[in-house]
């Protein structure tokens, strides 16, 4: 199979991630010599689509990354914690869409648009972040350089494909019994989610903050490589397939207008500003779901603070939140001509 150099492996092929990296390897034409769908004991021998045909999905095991030059994880975090490190062992570099490395000081955690130079120091595992953190940061980098970001509060808008595969099909499943008169079956989240919003997304820890607002306070700092702006966050679950939202308020050391903001962020790379209120225009998750770009409309001043903007931001979550950004940086390794391990 293919004309390219490098041995890839999708592992999590089967999970709603997983088929959206197989689709945007293949659409952004990734250079690939072979490939690998690696899924669990439960669907091996299964099949995945990938170019026009069909991959038969493989069990993985410590050795299914022997001769594989990259491979793309997203099959949960006990998974990457196990099988990541025999991957790297087989001289595989990993980038992996779990929590599991992300906050390890030896992994980078990488969104090419805001810290590229970071896959540099890797030493086999590369981090994806967090979707909401994402499409967050690729729209807050570019604020900051021009004018220093001292505070952010983003509330969120998350769809169910976060959660993976069975977390579609339960929202599907209980719309439909809910049409049809019948109590819905709540397996995956605490509550029903069909026609309902759940402020809760992941455990809840310390201060009750959940997992999902800790990590966009941590990852941002770590993204951006500025621990000084404060980060506070609540985030929400919402009844819709496809595509996170986030308002989000950030008040910046420099003064910036809503024109000034605008105009930095239409130049910006992955951002693409939709936003004319007069003609009722502004970014939602039907119109970003499908979409590479970051969506950032509503933008406005806060005029309760000196130095405030309120922006609304939108992507796909399952594309620059995991899939897209993923590749991403599998190409930035390549540019940087860094597909090696170096322990
Ligand atoms: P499987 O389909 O065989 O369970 P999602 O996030 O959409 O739920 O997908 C999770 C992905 O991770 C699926 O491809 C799933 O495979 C895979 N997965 C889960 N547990 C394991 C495991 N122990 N080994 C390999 N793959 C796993």
């Amino acid at each position: 199979m293919g004309r390219g150099e490098f041995v890839v492996a999708v592992a999590g092929a089967t999970g709603a991630v997983g088929r959206e990296m197989l689709k945007t390897l293949e659409q952004r034409a990734f250079p690939i010599k072979a490939i690998k769908a690696l899924a669990s004991s439960r669907s091996a021998g299964t099949t995945v689509p990938f170019a026009g045909d069909e991959l038969i999905v493989e069990e993985m095991t410590e050795k299914s990354f022997e001769g594989v030059d990259i491979a793309l994880f997203s099959a949960g975090g006990s998974t990457s914690k196990q099988f990541a490190p025999c991957a790297v062992k087989s001289g595989c570099v990993v980038i992996d869409n779990s929590s599991a490395w992300r906050m390890d000081p030896q992994v980078p955690l990488v969104v090419p648009e805001v810290n590229p130079q970071d896959v540099d120091w890797h030493k086999g595992i590369i981090a994806n972040p967090n979707c909401s953190t994402i499409q967050m940061v690729v729209a807050l980098k570019p604020l900051h350089d021009a004018a220093k970001i001292k505070r952010v509060i983003v509330s969120t808008y998350q769809a169910v494909s976060g959660t993976g595969q069975k977390a579609i099909v339960e929202l599907e499943t209980q719309v439909r019994q809910l049409f049809n008169m019948q109590d819905p079956d709540v397996k995956v989240y605490p509550y029903q989610i069909a026609f309902n919003c759940l402020p809760q997304i992941d455990v809840f820890s310390e201060g009750d903050y959940t997992y999902e607002e800790i990590k966009m306070i941590k990852e941002t700092a770590k993204i951006m490589g500025d621990d000084s702006i404060k980060v506070t966050a609540t985030t929400v679950r919402v009844p819709v397939f496809y595509s996170h939202s986030e308002s989000v308020n950030i008040e910046t050391e420099k003064k910036l207008t809503a024109k000034d903001a605008r105009v930095i962020l239409s130049q910006a790379p992955g951002v693409r500003v939709y936003d004319n209120p007069a003609e009722k225009i502004y970014p939602m998750p039907l119109h970003a779901a499908g979409e590479d770009d970051v969506f950032v409309g509503r933008i406005r001043e806060d005029n309760t603070i000196d130095n405030g903007l309120h922006l609304w931001i939108v992507a796909d979550n399952i594309r620059k939140g995991a899939a897209l950004n993923a590749v991403q940086i599998a190409e930035l390794l390549i540019e940087r001509d860094k597909v090696r391990v170096v322990a």
